[in-house]
């Protein structure tokens, strides 16, 4: 009689645990990835929107959720998936195995396999058993930013040196080029949410330019790349118009331990992940220096001097 109430318990245990995890509904594309993504690849912007059914033009067949890595604490809503997916291409029916990981609230990784015509299940799909690599995803960036904490990218002041990978002369190193990730009581924003790059003209790099961005942080992700483990971040201009220009992806590695403390990132230029190659390969290079000066010693009402 114990027996079998202690394994009635455990089945409904594991049947809790499976609808906990699979709280979404298993035909329909997992809530946290609908809403509208921009993506720029191989030098091409394009945007999608992402409801129950359908991924940019693409319809859900099939769905398989990857085991999630954390515990979430009662919450869960990031999940990595491979999904089988189809659109009507001409006289044909085109399958597509999509394999999406979510970085964070406001980034997806995703990789889309080729056509093919013969609906196989979502068992054709290789990335149900393996979840590809960095080198193999594309990057979207959420189009309306979920507001997410810096800290995890930039906390404090640092000055910075940058350089750019394409014509552009050399290192800019001017000690007054910060950039700020500081908590301000005087801004409407509650917490850090947004940090100040503020760049500092160098006289002997003539394409740099006194101009300050301020960049809304998008949440940051670690992935292998090879055998290191970087980690990840993305940010968006607040100003910027151009949508391929607005968003970017930043790469870093934690605890560098450098002789001069200085902490090493790259850039890219535009909404792409895919140029960041290592600390030393990447559109552009900036070398951190963490300040003296804390955030508390900037003067208030400092966000009235961004341009
Ligand atoms: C999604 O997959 C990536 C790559 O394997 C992993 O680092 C990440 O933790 C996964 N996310 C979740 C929520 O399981
Ligand atoms: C410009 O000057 C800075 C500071 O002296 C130096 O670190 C940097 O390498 C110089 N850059 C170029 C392109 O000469
Ligand atoms: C850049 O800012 C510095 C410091 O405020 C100033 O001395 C310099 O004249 C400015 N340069 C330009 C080109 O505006």
């Amino acid at each position: 009689m114990v027996y079998l109430l202690l394994i009635s318990l455990a089945t409904h245990l594991a049947q809790a645990t499976n609808a906990f995890l699979i709280n979404d509904n298993a035909q329909e594309i997992p809530r946290a990835y609908h809403g509208h993504w921009f993506s720029y690849e191989n030098g091409v912007g394009s945007s999608a929107l992402v409801y129950e059914h359908t991924f940019g033009n693409l319809e859900l067949v099939d769905k398989f959720t990857h085991k999630n890595d954390y515990n979430y604490n009662g919450f869960f809503d990031g999940v990595n998936s491979t999904m089988l997916m189809k659109v009507r291409e001409g006289q044909h029916t085109c399958f597509y195995c999509v394999d999406v990981l979510m970085r964070t609230d406001n980034i997806l990784q995703y990789r889309k396999s080729d056509c093919f015509t013969n609906n196989g299940g979502i068992n054709m799909c290789p990335g149900k058993d393996q979840v590809p690599a960095v080198d193999q995803l594309a990057t979207l960036f959420r189009l309306t930013v979920t507001t997410v904490n810096c800290m995890s990218t930039f906390d404090g002041v640092y000055q910075f040196a940058f350089e750019q990978e394409m014509g552009a002369g050399g290192i800019c190193n001017n000690p007054d080029s910060t950039i700020e990730a500081c908590k301000n009581p005087g801004s409407p924003y509650v917490d850090n949410e947004v940090f100040l790059m503020k760049y500092a003209k160098c006289s002997n790099v003539s394409t740099s330019t006194n101009h300050t961005v301020r960049y809304q942080c998008m949440g940051t992700w670690s992935a292998m790349v090879g055998p290191v483990s970087y980690t990840f971040a993305a940010v968006a201009d607040t100003v910027e118009r151009e949508t391929r220009k607005r968003f970017k992806c930043l790469m870093t590695v934690k605890n560098q331990k450098s002789p001069d403390n200085s902490i090493r990132w790259v850039m890219s230029e535009f909404a792409d992940c895919s140029k960041l190659k290592s600390l030393d390969n990447g559109p552009v290079r900036l070398t951190l220096q963490p300040k003296i000066q804390h955030c508390n010693s900037i003067p208030p009402g400092i966000d009235a001097l961004v341009g």
